[in-house]
């Protein structure tokens, strides 16, 4: 990671600590990574792992793509440099909520390894769950949820990943989803399964 702009400061430590917080909460703070092709299921399924964890009463938060692109990184796009600059981004704030005692849930097309990798070693490999949801570009292409494939093939949108842009996929995911003909309450519980086999659930 590259060094601070900004110099004369000083880091602070805190005088509670994650330890502490884990134990009020009765669960273990950790980043579920979903990475996947836009359209492959990253956001619906780890919307159904948040509901599946509220009910065992688990305190979780997703940050999600398409959300965060109206806020902190509005002024991002999709250029290589903007993909990886949004991913940083996410991987502070996810390291963040982590440390809160979280279970945070990111779901990001995160295209670029190295990218996934930098976010892997700042939250600390032990605490980091990279989830693969591998859905065939030809599934995603034929949901087309929002309209963008058809769009990216038309040439309206450049840049688009799996068309135009590259996907690289994870070589050793924690998780790894083959969501093809699986609903999306399956492969749901084999994340919170993981998660539950891990210890994260409990403190
Ligand atoms: S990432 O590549 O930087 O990780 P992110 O997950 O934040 O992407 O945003 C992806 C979402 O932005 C897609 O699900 C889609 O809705 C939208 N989008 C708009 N343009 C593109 C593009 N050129 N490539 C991929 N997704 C795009």
């Amino acid at each position: 990671m590259s060094e601070p702009k900004s110099t004369h400061i000083r880091w602070h430590g805190a005088n509670v600590d994650r330890n502490e917080r884990e134990a009020l909460l009765g669960q273990r703070g950790c980043v579920v990574w979903f990475t996947g092709l836009s359209g492959s299921g990253k956001s619906t399924v780890s919307r159904r792992v948040e509901q599946l964890l509220l009910e065992r009463k688990v305190v979780t938060y997703g940050l999600d793509g398409d959300n965060l692109r109206f806020g902190l990184n509005k002024d991002l796009g999709f250029s290589a440099e903007d993909r990886s600059e949004n991913i940083r981004r996410v991987g502070c704030v996810a390291q963040l909520f982590m440390d809160s005692g979280t279970v945070t849930l990111t779901a990001f097309i995160s295209p670029y390894q190295r990218d996934r990798d930098a976010a892997r070693a700042l939250v600390g490999a032990e605490r980091f769950v990279e989830v693969f949801v591998d859905t065939p570009l030809e599934v995603c292409e034929s949901r087309d949820p929002k309209g963008l494939y058809k769009k990216a093939r038309s040439g309206e949108i450049a840049n688009f990943t799996g068309i135009s842009a590259p996907y690289e996929a994870p070589t050793a995911p924690e998780v790894h989803l083959l969501t093809d003909g699986k609903t999306v309450d399956a492969s749901a519980q084999e994340v919170v399964d993981y998660l539950e086999t891990r210890g994260f659930l409990e403190a």
